[in-house]
């Protein structure tokens, strides 16, 4: 059975299921994705064709299936420093800023939250080791997570072909950070430490504990509605610290959908929570000493017991 050959109504089966998991939106036209990328996850399950896997998704789906089903669907499209203009603001105008508010505590959290394969959190780890000396002895962190059980997995690997480091890593950074296997660059110990890989879902409320200083959550508000984006913005919103920062990708703006953050000035598609706004506007003399009390206790609380789960 092709695609062609899918009845309207399994064509909207297979799009709701997709939706209700994941919150991503495909589009009719996209239909046709449905054969190349489903008819293996078929034979993985022992059936011979989409017919058998409808009517098995239909009838007793199970985790693993659904999981693998959604998996197959998603678009994991990434690369090293993509856009690179969010990692030049992440090194030029918020580490610095971030550095400085937390040189009492030591501790920053970061978090790429629809990760795919892992080339923007090894990213986001290249960027802080530039910062060198400015952190030595600081506790760091980068939380990596995916709906996509797959990508993680590859993320974990840490191996990447010649294409796929071609395409952001320039070349000291890759001398740097990569050691060259056959065809393969494997991302060196060193920066792997920073990351913590996991599998999780955007839907649901983060598992771990504590807070986060900044969160990378870009190219995937693209593929969902407005209340799917308004739900999991919300969910990122609960984990970010007062005083954090939020990057989107370059065209999915956030004003107007929540309540609560203002973009950053002089930055593009990075938003902040309002009170970070308020107590910037506030002359120092009379700002609060508390104002960051938030961000710190979720820190102190969240990094010596972090736990994390999949969803
Ligand atoms: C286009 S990639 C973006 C990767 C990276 N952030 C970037 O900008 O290069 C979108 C990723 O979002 C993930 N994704 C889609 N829906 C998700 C959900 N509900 N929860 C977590 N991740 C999701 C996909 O699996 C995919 O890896």
């Amino acid at each position: 059975m092709t695609t062609r050959q899918l009845a309207p109504e399994d064509v909207s089966f297979l799009i709701g299921l997709v939706q209700r998991h994941s919150g991503i939106v495909l589009p009719p036209e996209k239909a046709y994705l449905f054969e190349s990328r489903l008819l293996p996850v078929a034979s993985r399950f022992g059936c011979a064709d989409l017919r058998c896997l409808i009517d098995r998704l239909r009838t007793r789906p199970g985790t693993d299936l659904l999981e693998a089903t959604v998996d197959a669907m998603t678009i994991n499209e990434t690369s090293f420093f993509r856009d690179s203009r969010p990692f030049d603001q992440l090194r030029r105008q918020i580490l610095p800023q971030l550095l400085e508010r937390r040189a009492a505590v030591r501790r920053l959290r970061l978090w790429s939250a629809a990760a795919s394969t892992g080339q923007e959190a090894y990213s986001l780890a290249m960027c802080l080791e530039e910062a060198g000396e400015r952190l030595r002895g600081w506790q760091v962190e980068i939380l990596a997570s995916d709906i996509s059980v797959s990508a993680i997995a590859k993320a974990q690997k840490g191996s990447y072909s010649q294409f796929e480091v071609q395409r952001g890593v320039p070349a000291p950074l890759l001398v740097r950070h990569f050691t060259q296997n056959g065809k393969q660059w494997q991302v060196k110990p060193g920066l792997k430490k920073y990351v913590r890989f996991f599998q999780h879902n955007l839907l649901s409320p983060p598992r771990f504990s504590g807070s986060v200083d900044i969160v990378f959550l870009r190219n995937v508000l693209i593929y969902m509605d407005e209340p799917t984006r308004r739900r999991i913005v919300g969910h990122i919103l609960s984990r970010l610290a007062s005083d954090g920062y939020l990057f989107v990708g370059s065209t999915e703006s956030l004003t107007g959908l929540v309540e609560g953050l203002v973009p950053v000035p002089g930055a593009h598609a990075v938003y902040q929570p309002v009170a970070a706004a308020t107590t910037r506007a506030t002359p120092a003399a009379s700002r609060p000493t508390t104002a960051n009390r938030p961000a710190e206790t979720g820190i102190r609380r969240g990094l010596s017991s972090m736990t994390i789960g999949s969803s």
